[in-house]
């Protein structure tokens, strides 16, 4: 016997969300999401969450197994019990409708704002009639290479698993996301689209590429091969190459490579001040409470770091590793 123990709220009735155990039997080969559906089919049957494909393809039934997203219809629930006990919980960082079941307009509003549709005023050079279909359907063809840079990125089901455990959308709910900056990269790198400097503009604003942590909490989650974090990365790279550097964000990595170069260490000092731009008279002022508010906790870096062997090393690899990058 299996406890499954539920966050349940209903908001018609609940004045704050609640666990509510359910003892049964798993079946062998049950998965997450069977042993919900029983659940519901034979013991509760108010027990409220959401699924569709049952195949890992529509990426409705994600809730948290344990603490942590999974696809309930691609999860082994006896891979999930711990010391005979499951917890499930709906997803994080959004709003729960009832029960499972989170409330998912803000996380495809971000879609919206990445414009997640091939902008291009070419005629598909390749036009190919389909049997059967008098007008004919047109491709837009791309070689094998072309799509392997936005492969990655085209397997996403959209679950919202990765934005569920995301610390910078758990801060800041103005994040796009590793979601919608995933679906940027697919058509920033799509060679049919013609708008990829258009796009990278606006993804380098506030709320958008910069605004990543590198927690890495959304590679860990995704079900699929997305790698949201490394799309991000992949973002961030086509910006820098196309100039797109007048952002706190850009400045933040030209001022560590700039460090590491010259000094063969990081200058902590300094790379806040880099990073706002030192022409940016508001934006140091700004900096100067965090400051004072580190310097009375002892938190500020030291003006004369102490000395660290073979740090002409790093400096030689850096240079060596520079010269390769071209
Ligand atoms: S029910 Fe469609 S992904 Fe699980």
């Amino acid at each position: 016997m299996v406890i499954f123990s539920i966050r349940r709220f209903n908001p018609e009735k609940d004045r704050a969300p609640y666990y509510k155990d359910y003892e049964m039997n798993v079946p062998e080969g049950a998965t997450v999401l069977d042993c919900l559906n029983l659940i519901k089919w034979t013991q509760d049957g108010t027990l409220t969450h959401r699924m569709s494909c049952r195949s890992a393809i529509c990426g409705s039934c994600a809730v948290k197994v344990n603490g942590h997203p999974k696809l309930a219809c691609k999860t082994q629930a006896v891979d999930e019990i711990i010391n005979g006990r499951m917890k499930i919980e709906p997803l994080g960082n959004a709003k729960v409708l009832k029960d499972l079941v989170v409330d998912l307009e803000p996380f495809f509003s971000k879609f919206q704002k990445v414009k997640p549709w091939l902008v291009t005023d070419e005629i598909p050079p390749t036009p190919t009639l389909i049997k059967g279909d008098e007008g004919g359907f047109k491709e837009r063809r791309q070689s094998s290479e072309d799509f392997h840079r936005i492969d990655a990125a085209s397997t996403c089901i959209m679950c919202a698993s990765c934005c569920s455990d995301c610390n910078s959308w758990a801060s800041n709910e103005n994040f796009l996301g590793p979601a919608a900056l995933a679906k940027a990269q697919r058509f920033v790198d799509d060679s049919r689209d013609k708008v990829a400097l258009e796009r990278v503009i606006n993804l380098s604003k506030a709320d958008g590429i910069w605004d990543c942590t590198h927690c890495g909490e959304c590679v860990e989650r995704c079900p699929t091969e997305v790698k949201p974090m490394d799309r991000i990365v992949s973002l961030r790279t086509t910006a820098l190459k196309m100039g797109i550097a007048n952002n706190n964000g850009a400045r933040h990595v030209e001022g560590f490579v700039d460090s590491i170069r010259s000094s063969g260490r990081l200058n902590e000092n300094i790379i806040p001040v880099k990073s706002m731009g030192i022409f940016n008279i508001p934006g140091l002022l700004s900096l100067i409470p965090v400051g004072i508010r580190m310097f009375l906790r002892g938190k500020n870096p030291p003006i004369i770091h102490k000395h660290i062997d073979d740090m002409d090393d790093v400096k030689r690899i850096f240079k060596r590793f520079g010269k390769q990058k071209g």
